[in-house]
C-alpha cells in the first residue's frame, strides 16, 4: 500500500507530479487558453465584484492561502484577507452579504472552518470550497467550489494536498483575472503554460531526493531552524518550518526575510542553519541582501535557488536548486525540498514520520 515507499509521507511526496497533474486536468487547457471551473463560473459576477476575498483555513491550508493572498491581489487586483478560521469564528467579524470566503481544508472536516463558514454563510457570505476530501462537510455547504483531487493523504503532515491546493487556487486566480480583465492576454496564457509545466518540473526537482537527505543527516542535531522567504515564497518559508517541526521535533521559526532584523536575528549564530526560499522572482535582490546579513553573524545559510543562479548564492553553506518558473507558480516548487528536508531529518532521527506525536488527520473538535 505504501507503494514500495517507506512511508506514506515519502510516497505521498514523490505523487505530486502526478497529483498536481490530476488537479489541473480537465480544467486547465492551455492551448486553447481556457480554464473550466464550474464552480466558479456559477459565481463569476460575484467573485469579480466582491470587495474582498477571505480565505478560511488552519495550519497547512492556511499557508495555502496565504499564497493565494498574494496571487489573487497581484492577477485580480482583489483585497484579500487570510484569516485563521479558530479566529475568525470566534470575534464576530465583519460580514457584507456578497463577500466572497474561500475555506480551504484537505480533510473538509477540520472543526473550525466549518463552523467558520457556518457562521458566514448564515451572514450571507459566498461560500467556496477548495477541499481534498469528496463529499466531506465543508464541501457539502459550501455554495461551490473545486475539488483538488489529491487522492487520499495518509500521512498526517500534508504534502501533496497543499500544492494540489495552489494549483487549484492559482486556477481560480487565473479564472477571474481572465474574466475580469485584470491581466492581458499574454500574460494569462503565459501562467496556463507554466501551470501547466508544473508536474513535469516537479518531477525533474524530485531528483535531488539523494541531496536533501545527505543535507539532513548534515543537519539533523540543529536544536532551531529558520526558514525565511519574500513575496510568495514567505509563506513557503512558514510551511517549510511547519514541516520540521510536525516531523522532526526541532523547533523551528519561519519569518518573511526582511523582519529579521526586527528581532529575530539576535538568534543568529553558527549553529542556526537558516533556510532561505530565494528562487528567481522579482524579490530576489532583497532575499539576498538578507542572505547577507545572515552570513554576517555565522548563520549556516542552506539556499533553495533557481537552476542556473548558482552565482547569485555564493554564499550559501549548501543549495538546492528547483527549475526556473513564474513567481506565480514557484511555490509549487520551492515548497517540495522542504517536505523532503523534514522527511529525512525525521527519519535519521528514527521518529514515525507518518503519525507524529501528538496529531491527528483531521481536527474535528475545536
Ligand atoms: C500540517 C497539517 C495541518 C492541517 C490542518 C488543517 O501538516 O496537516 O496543519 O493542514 O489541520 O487541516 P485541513 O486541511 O484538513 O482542514
Amino acid at each position: 500500500e505504501k507503494g514500495g515507499y517507506d512511508h506514506f509521507m515519502l510516497k505521498e511526496i514523490f505523487e505530486q507530479p502526478q497529483t498536481i497533474y490530476d488537479c489541473l486536468r480537465g480544467r486547465l487547457d492551455a492551448t486553447a487558453g481556457t480554464i473550466t471551473m464550474s464552480g466558479v463560473e456559477k459565481y463569476a459576477e460575484q467573485i469579480m465584484n466582491a470587495n474582498r476575498i477571505v480565505m478560511v483555513a488552519c495550519g497547512t491550508s492556511w499557508h495555502a492561502g496565504l499564497v493565494a493572498e498574494y496571487i489573487f491581489e497581484e492577477l485580480c487586483r482583489i483585497n484579500v484577507e487570510v484569516e485563521y478560521a479558530s479566529e475568525f469564528r470566534y470575534r464576530n467579524p465583519v460580514i457584507n452579504k456578497g463577500d466572497v470566503i474561500i475555506a480551504i481544508s484537505q480533510s473538509g472536516e477540520t472543526a473550525d472552518t466549518l463552523v467558520a463558514i457556518e457562521n458566514a454563510k448564515a451572514k450571507g457570505a459566498i461560500i467556496l470550497g477548495v477541499v481534498n476530501v469528496v463529499g466531506s462537510s465543508i464541501a457539502r455547504i459550501s455554495d461551490a467550489g473545486a475539488y483538488t483531487h489529491a487522492g487520499p493523504e495518509i500521512g498526517v503532515a500534508s504534502t501533496k494536498a497543499f500544492t494540489a491546493q495552489l494549483a487549484v487556487l492559482t486556477m481560480i486566480a487565473l479564472k477571474v483575472a481572465h474574466m475580469k480583465g485584470s491581466i492581458d492576454q499574454q500574460r494569462y496564457i503565459h501562467l496556463l503554460k507554466e501551470l501547466d509545466a508544473i508536474p513535469e518540473k516537479v518531477t525533474r526537482l524530485l531528483e535531488q531526493e539523494e541531496q536533501i537527505k545527505k543535507l539532513a543527516e548534515k543537519y539533523k542535531d540543529a536544536q532551531d531552524f529558520l526558514f525565511l522567504g519574500r513575496g510568495y515564497n514567505f509563506p513557503v518559508a512558514l510551511e517549510g518550518a511547519l514541516k520540521l517541526k510536525e516531523i522532526s521535533y526541532i523547533h523551528a521559526e519561519g519569518y518573511p526575510a526582511a523582519e529579521m532584523k526586527h528581532g529575530p536575528i539576535a538568534l543568529v549564530d553558527e549553529n542556526l542553519p537558516v533556510v532561505f526560499i530565494a528562487t528567481k522572482d522579482s524579490y530576489h535582490e532583497k532575499v539576498i541582501s538578507n542572505m547577507q546579513e545572515i552570513k554576517a553573524r555565522k548563520g549556516k545559510v542552506i539556499a533553495i535557488i533557481t537552476e542556473g543562479d548558482e552565482h547569485s548564492t555564493a554564499l550559501a553553506n549548501d543549495v538546492i536548486v528547483v527549475p526556473e518558473a513564474d513567481e506565480i507558480v514557484a511555490p509549487m516548487l520551492s515548497t517540495i525540498p522542504t517536505q523532503l528536508l523534514a522527511y529525512y531529518i525525521g527519519v535519521a532521527k528514527d521518529f514515525d514520520v507518518d503519525k507524529p506525536r501528538n496529531l491527528a488527520k483531521s481536527v474535528t473538535v475545536e
